[in-house]
C-alpha cells in the first residue's frame, strides 16, 4: 500500500518534515520544523497529531534542537536541552507516546559520554530509531490485526489512526490496509469525529487516496448503521492504554463502544507498545486534555456565543467494552494486564 509519510527528516536533515494536517484535505502541504517554538506549535495546533506521530515528531524535534544547541556549544547545553524537553512534553497531556519519546531521548542523552556534539549525534540516532521502530510496529499491528477482520469486512472507525497519525501505515488502519490489499475490505465507515473532523478530513482522505472504499458518517449515525446490520466490527486507535485495559482515545470512542456492545459487534483497539502506560493502573488516572471553546463554537461558523463550552479531546472506554487489543506483539484478550509492554 502506498501510504503517506506524515513525519520524516527533511532532505537536508536539519529539520523535522511533517504533513500539515490542519490543511487537509484541501491542500497537501509539508512543513519543516526547526525550533522548539515551531515544534510545540505544530503539536498543540494538531498540524502533527495522532499519538504515535506526536511521539516521533517530539523525539526528532528534540534531536534537531540538540543539534542546534551543540553548534553554539553553550556552557548550559544540558539546561537548555531539559527546558526544551519540558516545553515539548507539556504540549499535549493525554497521549503517553509524547512523554515516552521525550523520556527515551533524555535517557539516551544522559547515557552518552562526551560533549554537546556527541550527545546531539546520539540523540539523532535515537530519534531515527524511534521513527523506524514506529513504522515497524505499524506493520506488525497490520499483520496481527488482519486476522480479526472477516473477508469482505465492513469496518467502522473513529478519528484518524492511519498513516497520518503514525510514522508508518497506522495502527487501527494498518489491518484495514492489509486486508484491503487482498480485496478483503468491503467498506470503511469513517465517523466524522466532532469537533475537528479528523475522520472526515483525514481518515476519509487517506483511505480514498489508497483506493479503500470509504463512507463518511456523522458521529451520531453510528448506532443506526449498526442497527441496520451494516457493520461487522469497530477498530480504533488509542492515546493511552492503562494496565487494566481501559483506553483513552478521541472523544466519541466511548459512545461508539457502547453502541457496539449493544449491537453485539466486536470492538477492537490497535496500538503500539509506546501507547501502553505501565504506570497507569486504570482510566481514572488518565489526564484528559481540555481544548479551546472555539473548536466547538467555530463549528457553527462562530455563531454560537455566550454559553459555556465543555471540550474534552478524549474519553475513556472501559476495558469491559473492548473485545480485543491489537499491539505489535499480538492480539490481547480480556482480562487485560499490561504491566510491561514498553
Ligand atoms: O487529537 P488527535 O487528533 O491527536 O487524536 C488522535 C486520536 O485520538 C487517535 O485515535 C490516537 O491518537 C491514535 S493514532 C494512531
Amino acid at each position: 500500500m502506498n501510504v503517506v509519510r506524515s513525519v520524516q527528516w527533511s532532505p537536508s536533515g536539519d529539520a523535522v518534515r511533517i504533513i500539515d494536517q490542519r490543511e487537509l484535505p484541501s491542500r497537501l502541504i509539508e512543513r519543516n520544523l526547526h525550533t522548539v517554538e515551531e515544534i510545540c506549535d505544530a503539536i498543540s495546533t494538531l498540524a502533527v497529531r495522532g499519538a504515535p506521530a506526536i511521539g516521533v515528531a517530539a523525539a526528532m524535534g528534540l534531536a534537531v534542537v540538540a543539534q542546534d544547541l551543540a553548534r553554539g556549544a553553550p556552557a548550559n547545553f544540558e539546561e537548555c536541552l531539559n527546558s526544551a524537553a519540558r516545553e515539548i512534553r507539556t504540549t499535549r497531556p493525554t497521549a503517553v507516546n509524547l512523554a515516552w519519546a521525550i523520556d527515551r531521548m533524555l535517557a539516551r542523552a544522559k547515557l552518552t559520554r562526551g560533549g554537546p556534539s556527541e550527545i546531539a549525534a546520539a540523540m539523532r540516532a535515537e530519534a531515527t530509531a524511534i521513527l523506524e521502530e514506529d513504522r515497524a510496529m505499524c506493520d506488525r499491528i497490520g499483520v496481527h490485526g488482519r486476522r480479526l477482520l472477516p473477508h469482505g469486512a465492513r469496518v467502522i472507525t473513529h478519528c484518524n489512526a492511519g498513516a497520518l497519525a503514525t510514522a508508518g501505515m497506522g495502527t487501527a488502519l494498518a489491518p484495514v490496509y492489509r486486508a484491503a490489499a487482498e480485496g478483503g475490505v468491503a467498506r470503511v465507515y469513517a465517523c466524522e469525529t466532532r469537533p475537528l473532523l479528523q475522520g472526515s478530513r483525514l481518515t476519509a482522505w487517506e483511505l480514498g487516496r489508497a483506493g479503500v472504499p470509504v463512507t463518511i458518517i456523522a458521529d451520531s449515525m453510528a448506532a443506526s448503521l449498526m442497527h441496520r446490520g451494516d457493520v461487522d466490527c469497530c477498530i480504533v486507535g488509542a492515546d493511552r492504554i492503562a494496565v487494566n485495559g481501559d483506553v483513552a482515545n478521541k472523544i466519541g470512542t466511548y459512545a461508539l463502544a457502547v453502541a457496539a456492545h449493544h449491537h453485539d459487534i466486536p470492538f477492537y483497539v490497535a496500538a503500539p507498545a509506546s501507547t501502553f502506560d505501565a504506570a497507569c493502573p486504570s482510566g481514572d488516572a488518565i489526564r484528559i486534555e481540555q481544548r479551546a471553546a472555539a473548536e466547538i463554537t467555530g463549528a457553527a461558523g462562530g455563531s454560537i456565543a455566550g454559553v459555556d463550552v465543555w471540550n474534552p479531546a478524549f474519553d475513556i472506554t472501559p476495558a469491559s467494552l473492548v473485545t480485543a487489543i491489537v499491539s505489535d506483539v499480538g492480539i490481547h484478550r480480556p482480562p487485560y494486564c499490561f504491566s510491561a509492554m514498553s
